[in-house]
């Protein structure tokens, strides 16, 4: 018998770095870009194959702290379950360090394809408090956004310590994401801005601040569905990323060309450094914001859309915390 699950990837739309800190972000699923975990029983002892980064080993041979064994493990414990005998193989189309929660995306189609081996399934706050210990093998310190977002696959509000909150979307929103073709590890740009800050504390507080107020009228204008809006906050937050020194000249190019090709709005997204840039723009504008995109070096470029999205009954829905 075989088994399959997927997931999401995310981007962050505001509020990333800030969010390490207490400040609240929104952060949004990629549907369009996925991990997928396949899982075929056979009487063999437990396998993991991920191509993609030569992985074809034994589970009892990876150690504990390996991100890919560590998640089969903790999945098969909370699930309460013994190690099933088969392969599981591991792809995804979502570029690995680059902001888009492939790390992620891949330990939640794990742990859904466990569950699903397993016949059980978990809610997704459980997949996401599981992906969570995975995402600080990769990270370090992760916030929790990644695996909230993905787990849910829906728009989120995001503050360390605080029930993550679902949010609605007031009108369809389109967007472009850009690959710098720069892959950069989460956990040196966000070193690097911990660094930053200890050296001159009063001044990050201050960006900090100045990022999260963004995020909170960032999602105002998402739940409203108001394009301009939200665009406009997005070059101001790409502005203060540069502040905090996570960007870089090419994503810089990439920002200003959007802007030039009349994107409503362009930053760059997660943690910097390298990785992706996100522009609002209006699908009329699609093809020639593509284009500038492309003549300013971007290796790829995706369409992705927010479809509209009634607030669940009672306002926000809250959720457990990750
Ligand atoms: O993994 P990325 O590149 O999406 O970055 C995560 C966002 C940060 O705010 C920089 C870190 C975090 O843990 O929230």
């Amino acid at each position: 018998m075989t088994h399959r699950a997927s997931a999401c990837g995310k981007i962050i739309l505001l509020g990333e770095h800030a969010v390490v800190y207490g400040f609240p972000a929104i952060a949004v699923p990629v549907r369009e870009l996925r991990a997928w975990a396949d899982f075929a029983e056979s009487r063999s002892p437990f396998r993991i194959e991920a191509p993609a980064i030569g992985l074809d080993a034994p589970l009892e041979d990876l150690p504990a702290e390996h991100p890919l064994a560590f998640c089969v493990r903790r999945s098969l414990e909370i699930l309460h379950t013994t190690l099933p005998a088969g392969c599981l193989t591991v792809t995804s189309e979502i570029p690995v360090a680059s902001g888009l929660g492939s790390g992620a995306a891949v330990s939640t189609a794990i742990v859904r394809v466990l569950a699903s081996a397993a016949g059980q399934t978990l809610p997704p706050e459980e997949v996401s408090r599981i992906v969570f210990e995975v995402e600080r093998i990769y990270h370090g310190t992760p916030s929790g956004v990644d695996n909230t977002v993905i787990a849910h696959e829906r728009p989120i509000y995001f503050r360390r310590g605080l029930e993550p909150q679902i949010l609605a979307v007031g009108a369809a929103i389109h967007f472009l994401i850009a690959d710098s073709g720069v892959r950069s590890e989460t956990r040196h740009a966000v070193g690097g801005v911990r660094e930053r800050r200890q050296a001159d504390p009063a001044r990050y507080e201050g960006l900090f601040k100045f990022i999260g107020d963004l995020a909170e009228q960032g999602r105002e204008y998402l739940e409203s569905g108001d394009p301009e809006m939200l665009g406009r906050t997005m070059f101001e937050c790409h502005g203060m990323l540069d502040a905090i020194g996570v960007t870089t000249p090419g994503l810089d190019r990439l920002v200003a060309a959007a802007r030039g090709a009349g994107a409503l709005g362009a930053k760059m997204s997660g943690a910097g450094l390298g990785g992706n840039v996100i522009a609002l723009v209006d699908p009329q504008r699609f093809a020639s914001v593509e284009s500038a995109l492309r003549d300013s070096a971007a290796v790829a470029v995706y369409r992705m859309a927010l479809e509209p999205s009634h607030p669940p009954l009672g306002g926000t829905e809250p959720l457990p915390a990750a």
